[in-house]
C-alpha cells in the first residue's frame, strides 16, 4: 500500500478551500487548508506537505512571493499555483520560479485530477529512486517466493537460470499466482540488479497514455505536455522493464513495441531524436497469447520476440502442499505489520483451506489471512474467520462475472468505497471501476 500523499491548499476563498478539501479527501489524500500565505508558511515550519496548491491572488502576501519563500527553504514540496484564466501570464512567471505546474480557475475536474496524478507520480518516482537499492537487496532473496512443491521448485530453478540471461521472458499464469513477484525475482538475481526495475501496467492505460509512458514525450507534444518527460524504456536503461498485462496492448502498440525491441532505440512522442536504451524485457499475462496469435489478435513476430523464455506459474490449487507454508508466511507477515503477537491456525481451518480452489490464487489466500487476522480473536484463526462459504467458493455454475462482481464488491468494502483506492488496489482506472459498479449494480452495504 503506498503511503498517503499530503496536500496543503492555500486560498483566501472559503468555498474554494472547502471544495478542494472535499474533492481531495474523497480521493484518499490527506488535506490541510490555510486561508493566507502567512498561515501557510507557519504551518510549513512544523509540517511538510508533498503538494502545495496555492492561489496566486491573495490579500497580503501573494502566491508568487509565498512560492519564492518556500523555494528558499529548500523544501521538497511540489507547488502548483491556481490562477484566474485571465492571468496566465503570472502563472508562467510562477513556473519560472519553480512551480511544478498551474491550473486555471474555474477548475476543470479532469485537469485537476491529471495534474495531481502527475505530481504524485513525480513524488513516487523520486522516492522509488531513493529506496531502489535497499529494496533490491532485500528482494534478491529468492526465498521471498514461498513454496517447496515440485511445481514451485521447478519455477525457482527456471527463475535462477533465466536471470543469468538477457533474453526476453514471458511469465504466464492465472491472476494472483505471483507473476509480478517472479518478474522482480528475475531482475533481482540478474547482473542488472543494481539498475532500475521499471514496471508498466499496460492494461491500465489508454493507447496514447501508454505511448507517452513508454517512450516519453517532448514539451508541447500534445496539450498538457508542459515538460520533456523520460519514458519508461529510457528509465530502464541497464535495468529491466516489466510489461504487465502485455496481451492488452493495441495493434498499433504491438508494432511500435516490436520496433523498439528490434532496434533498442525509440523516439519520444513529439521528438525527432533516436534515443538508445539497454533494457531487458520481462512480460506477464494471464491470457493465452499463443491462441491470440492463432486468432490474429496478437502479432506472431512480436510473440516470438517476447517469448524467448517462458515461465508458467501453477495455480495454487495445483500445489496445495504449499498452502501451510504460505499461510504461516502470511500470518507472520501481517501479525508483524499490524504489531500483533503471532497467531496460529486451527487445523480444521487449515484443512478447509486445502480443499478450497482459490480462483484468485495466492493473492486471494493472502487477503483471506490478512482479513482473518483483523476480524479474529488475536490468538487463533478459526473456520469462522475465513470467508470460505460465502462469496468465494467457485463452483462450475459460477460464472467469471459472478466472481468478478463479488471480488470487486469485497475490495470496495475493504477500502470503504473509496473509488481511487479501490481502483488502484484492483489495478484499473477509476472509469473502469465506475463502469463495473454500474454493470453489477453494486451498492455500499447499508450503514456505511
Ligand atoms: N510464491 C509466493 N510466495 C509468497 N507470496 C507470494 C507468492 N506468489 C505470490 N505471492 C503474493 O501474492 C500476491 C499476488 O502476487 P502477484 O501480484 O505477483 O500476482 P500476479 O500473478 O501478478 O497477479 P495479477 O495477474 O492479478 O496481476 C502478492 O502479494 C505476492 O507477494
Ligand atoms: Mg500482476
Amino acid at each position: 500500500m503506498p503511503r498517503k500523499i499530503s496536500i496543503l491548499v492555500v486560498d483566501d476563498e472559503e468555498s474554494v478551500r472547502d471544495s478542494l478539501f472535499n474533492w481531495f479527501t474523497e480521493d484518499g489524500f490527506s488535506v490541510d487548508c490555510a486561508e493566507n500565505a502567512k498561515k501557510a508558511l507557519t504551518m510549513l515550519e512544523s509540517d511538510s506537505y508533498d503538494i502545495i496548491l496555492a492561489d496566486i491572488k491573495m490579500p497580503g502576501m501573494d502566491g508568487l512571493e509565498m512560492l519564492r519563500r518556500i523555494k528558499s527553504l529548500k523544501s521538497d514540496s511540489i507547488i502548483i499555483v491556481m490562477t484566474a484564466f485571465a492571468t496566465v501570464d503570472t502563472a508562467v512567471k510562477a513556473l519560472k520560479d519553480g512551480a511544478f505546474d498551474y491550473v486555471t480557475k474555474p477548475f476543470d475536474p479532469d485537469d485537476l485530477t491529471h495534474l495531481i496524478r502527475n505530481a504524485t507520480k513525480q513524488i513516487s518516482l523520486s522516492e522509488e529512486n531513493e529506496t531502489l537499492r535497499t529494496k533490491l537487496i532485500s528482494l534478491e532473496n529468492i526465498e521471498d517466493l514461498i513454496g517447496t512443491s515440485e511445481a514451485m521448485k521447478h519455477v525457482l530453478r527456471e527463475v535462477e537460470s533465466v536471470a543469468q540471461t538477457n533474453s526476453s521472458v514471458i511469465i504466464t499464469g492465472e491472476s494472483g499466482t505471483g507473476k509480478e513477484l517472479v518478474a522482480r525475482a528475475i531482475h533481482a538475481n540478474s547482473p542488472r540488479k543494481f539498475f532500475p526495475f521499471v514496471s508498466v501496467h499496460c492494461g491500465a492505460l489508454t493507447e496514447s497514455l501508454l505511448e507517452s509512458e513508454l517512450f516519453g514525450h517532448e514539451k508541447g507534444a500534445f496539450t498538457g505536455a508542459m515538460y520533456n518527460r523520460k519514458g519508461r524504456f529510457e528509465m530502464a536503461d541497464n535495468g529491466s522493464i516489466f510489461l504487465d498485462e502485455i496481451a492488452t496492448i493495441s495493434a498499433k502498440m504491438q508494432v511500435e513495441l516490436l520496433r523498439v525491441l528490434e532496434s533498442k532505440s525509440f523516439m519520444r512522442v513529439g521528438g525527432n531524436k533516436e534515443i538508445a536504451s539497454d533494457f531487458r524485457v520481462i512480460c506477464a499475462t494471464n491470457r493465452d497469447l499463443k491462441s491470440m496469435v492463432e486468432k490474429g489478435t496478437f502479432r506472431e513476430d512480436l510473440f516470438y520476440r517476447l517469448n524467448v523464455m517462458n515461465i508458467q506459474l501453477p495455480p495454487l490449487r495445483d500445489r496445495i502442499e504449499d498452502i501451510p507454508l504460505l499461510v504461516d508466511f502470511f500470518i507472520r507477515k501481517y501479525c508483524t505489520s499490524m504489531n500483533r503477537q503471532d497467531m496460529t491456525i486451527d487445523p480444521a481451518a487449515m484443512n478447509r483451506l486445502k480443499e478450497f480452489n482459490f480462483p484468485g490464487n495466492i493473492r486471494e489466500l493472502e487477503n483471506m489471512i490478512e482479513r482473518a487476522i483483523v476480524v479474529g480473536n488475536g490468538k487463533k484463526i478459526t473456520l469462522k474467520d475465513l470467508p470460505l462459504e460465502k462469496t468465494m467458493v467457485a463452483s462450475p455454475a459460477e460464472s467469471l462475472d459472478d466472481f468478478e462482481k463479488s471480488y470487486i464488491f469485497q475490495i470496495l468494502n475493504k477500502y470503504n468505497w473509496n473509488i481511487s483506492r479501490t481502483a488502484s488496489a484492483l489495478k484499473v482506472d477509476r472509469v473502469t471501476l465506475y463502469n463495473k459498479i454500474k454493470k453489477y449494480e453494486l451498492k455500499p452495504p447499508s450503514g456505511s
